[in-house]
């Protein structure tokens, strides 16, 4: 799969590497190429990797993630409106700041609306980065909570995460995005108190 990153940092810096060492191509924005944080990523992977614009990850991928501050967000979704097409984003983003007058609910939602024929998958969202490239917990493996309205895209964003060691737990359409949100926000308040070493797991029977 041909997967863009928008944000090679703590999120999509990990996310993008492990995809590439499953063996998907992924095209990494990036606009300081040579800043360490960069480098630090592109130096840690060994193939299946480009860099470049914006404009030109959208372009390249099938399957994109946003993975960037919400303060930037507005002015990406600037630049990618008219090229995203039908594709398939992943937000994985937080909004730590007040939502605008006129939310839909939820900053997965806000995006869809401002992105109308892309298909958004709300995901990875709810763990620190730092848990990505670990995401086993003594015998269970950290949970990522999914939701979208597009079934295939749902699935396709499933088998990525399953891929890099994810329990994924579909949780519905993108107006249950306010709860995988909401959820990230327990999530940092926990951390707190009992450190960044800790995620959410679904248990069933
Ligand atoms: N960190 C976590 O544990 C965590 C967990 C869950 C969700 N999230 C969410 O994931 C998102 C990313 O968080 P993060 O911690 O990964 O942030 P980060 O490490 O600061 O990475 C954000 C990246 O976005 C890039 N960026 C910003 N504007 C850009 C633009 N116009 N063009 C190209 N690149 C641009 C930054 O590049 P520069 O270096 O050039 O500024 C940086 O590499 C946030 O919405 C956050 O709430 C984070």
């Amino acid at each position: 799969m041909k997967i863009g990153i928008l944000g090679a940092g703590n999120i999509g810096g990990n996310l993008g590497k492990l995809w590439a060492e499953t063996g998907h191509e992924v095209f990494f924005a990036v606009r300081s190429p040579q800043s360490d944080k960069v480098q630090a990523i592109l130096n840690s992977i060994t193939a299946n990797f480009h860099t470049g614009t914006i404009e030109e990850a959208v372009t390249f991928a099938d399957v994109i993630l946003l993975s960037i501050h919400w303060q930037n967000v507005p002015e990406i979704l600037t630049q990618i409106q008219d090229i995203i097409t039908d594709k398939i984003l992943i937000d994985s983003t937080n909004r730590m700041i007040p939502p605008p007058a006129d939310t839909t609910g939820s900053a997965a939602g806000d995006i869809a609306r401002l992105l109308p024929t892309a298909k958004i998958i709300k995901a990875f969202n709810t763990l620190g980065a730092n848990n990505l490239t670990n995401l086993q917990f003594g015998a269970e493996n950290a949970s990522t909570f999914i939701c979208g309205d597009d079934t295939e895209a749902k699935s396709i964003v499933t088998q990525l995460a399953q891929e890099i060691g994810f329990d994924v737990v579909d949780v519905g359409l993108l107006n249950t995005a306010p709860l995988i949100e909401s959820l990230a926000k327990l999530w940092v308040q926990i951390s707190r108190q009992y450190g960044r070493e800790t995620a959410f797991k679904l248990l069933k029977r």
